[in-house]
């Protein structure tokens, strides 16, 4: 039998540890017009993480599809162990040891968990599908990741981290050489990602290299050894863990170094815009367990509100509840002095309280419409007479909003699939500030946006704010708090459990949520 200590014995000696294993050098990708990759070359390290860093569209997941054989490259090789390789599927790729990490999920709702994992490589047993091993090996998965859950469990009744942490188990439970994590941490909590990092740490101790993508600059940093910039589809700088920080990546992102500013200033606040009373949600999963527990808020015009707190706070549920997407819930919401408690989501839009909601593939996009449409979708009442449609007018809240959040897209016509992560989560926030709102609920929007997106969203935010807007703005991060918020409610629990000005400190916020302060 091989033991734990024999794996890892073969797997770090005899190797140089900087050694390359694989190499690719020369690739090149175009999707029409779109040359998303021209001509790159990246190595990956045995036993380091390679962070590949860059804006939204740089070409990033392309990249990683290519050395995953989600697709081809149009021109370039790849040279794995010093052998010439292609790869013609995701099998093909699996079989050579190199998994990947989507940045989209991929898992299928409507399947439990053990089934997502053991998707198309299912154990067998002499009298068919061996499901009590699956099931016993997910459950150790599970537990390897802190996130006891029942690999029974439908997947669509997990919530977004959850199920992002059981994509991460897919890939590990497959035991690649190479694993490409594209954005494992985008719906994470804190305590989730520090997990995510010691198992990553036990990974390159057994000589398993990491190619890893994120927006969350300062979180990558803590994990990179070696750091590659990607711009515009051309690899624009390469360094050693030692010889770079957050300056350095930021600036070869972006051309130069951004200040996400501070909270808009100069002007009077408005009137109560939005007034919730006593809302709660009770737990259908936990009878007599509250995921909102009669929270009460006002917000002001003009006002940005942050709602800081750990995922499981309950403030996906009492932002859901508040615009009308969650049925079974008490409580009163009054938008500018009318109680809009009974109406449907879509008359809540109608009437200027719209939701940036959290997972834009289930509930922000409609995969099947391509851009333009998804832009043009929530304002539709805006230019819609009768049966008849203004295209003119149509058109024209499509390209506002291209141009507002700087999507980067062929144009209205290209598919959403066609568009980078961050560029779709952009389209959801266009999507909700074309239909010109009086109230706008974010939640956790900067999921995947880079930091120059990010910037140009504030601004958005901030402008907004200056002439009336309302905005309540959910977050796990802190800096963006501080960025951003007029007033910072902190939440655990289901309650609001502290509330900060503009002034607080990082520590006293995250000290009130009742998150360990890390120095
Ligand atoms: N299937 C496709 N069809 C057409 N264009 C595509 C397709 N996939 C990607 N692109 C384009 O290729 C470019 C690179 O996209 P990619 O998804 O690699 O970016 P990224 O660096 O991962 O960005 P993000 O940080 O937003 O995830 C973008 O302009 C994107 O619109
Ligand atoms: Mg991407």
């Amino acid at each position: 039998m091989i033991t734990e200590r024999d794996r890892n014995h073969v797997l770090t000696s005899g190797y140089a540890s900087d050694e390359v294993i694989l190499s690719a050098s020369h690739i090149a990708k175009s999707f029409g017009n779109v040359h998303a990759l021209k001509a790159v070359n990246f190595d990956v390290h045995r036993g380091k993480v390679t962070t590949l860093f860059g804006e939204n569209g740089a070409g990033k997941s392309t990249l990683m599809k290519i050395l995953s054989g989600v697709m081809q490259p149009s021109s370039g090789e790849i040279v794995l162990d010093g052998k010439a390789v292609t790869f013609a599927s995701t099998m093909e790729a699996q079989n050579l040891g190199i998994s990947i990490i989507h940045q989209e999920l991929s898992l299928a709702p409507n399947l439990s968990v053990r089934d997502n994992i053991f998707m198309g490589r299912e154990l067998r047993a002499s009298t068919g599908i061996n499901y009590a091993e699956e099931e016993r090996q997910t459950r150790l998965l599970m537990e390897e990741l802190d996130e006891p859950i029942d690999p029974l469990t439908l997947v669509e009744d997990l919530r977004l981290g959850q199920q992002q942490i059981v994509e991460i188990a897919r890939a590990l439970s497959v035991n690649s050489r190479i694993l490409i994590m594209d954005e494992p941490t985008s719906a994470l909590s804190a305590t989730e990602v520090e997990v995510l990092f010691r198992v990553i740490r036990d990974l390159k101790s057994r000589g398993v290299s990491i190619v890893y993508i994120s927006h969350h600059l300062e979180e990558a940093l803590q994990i990179t050894d070696h750091a590659v910039v990607l711009r515009d589809g051309s690899m624009t700088a390469y360094a050693e863990r030692k010889d770079i920080d957050l300056e350095w990546i930021v600036r070869n992102m972006v051309g130069n170094n951004f200040d996400l500013g501070s909270p808009p200033s100069g002007y009077t606040m408005g009137n109560v815009a939005l007034s919730i009373e006593g809302i709660a949600v009770p737990d259908a999963t936990v009878p007599g367990r509250m995921l909102v527990d009669h929270v009460s808020l006002n917000v002001h015009a003009g006002e940005i509100v942050c709602i800081y707190g750990l995922m499981g706070a309950g403030r996906t549920e009492l932002l859901e509840c508040v615009a009308g997407r969650l049925a079974k819930a008490h409580g009163r919401v009054v938008l500018e002095g009318e109680d809009v408690s009974r109406l449907s989501l879509a008359r809540r839009i109608d009437k200027g309280l719209v939701l940036v909601p959290e997972d834009r593939q289930r509930d922000g996009l409609v995969q099947t419409m391509p851009v333009g449409q998804n832009l043009s979708l929530a304002s539709i009442g805006a230019f819609t007479r009768g049966l008849l449609t203004s295209r003119r007018r149509e058109q024209s809240v499509i390209d506002d909003a291209i141009n507002n959040v700087h999507i980067k897209t062929d144009g209205g016509e290209a598919a959403i699939d066609s568009l980078s992560g961050g560029n779709q989560q952009k389209v959801v926030i266009g999507k909700m500030l074309a239909t010109h709102p009086k109230v706008v609920l974010l939640d956790e929007p900067s999921r995947g946006i880079d930091v120059g997106a990010k910037a140009e969203v504030f601004k958005l935010l901030s402008e907004g704010a200056a002439q009336g807007l309302a905005v309540v703005y959910s977050t796990s991060e802190v800096g963006e708090c501080l960025s951003i918020a007029h007033r910072i409610i902190v939440m655990g629990r289901g309650r609001i459990v502290a509330e900060f000005g503009p002034d607080a400190t990082k520590e006293e916020i995250m000290a009130a949520s009742g998150e360990a302060v890390v120095a």
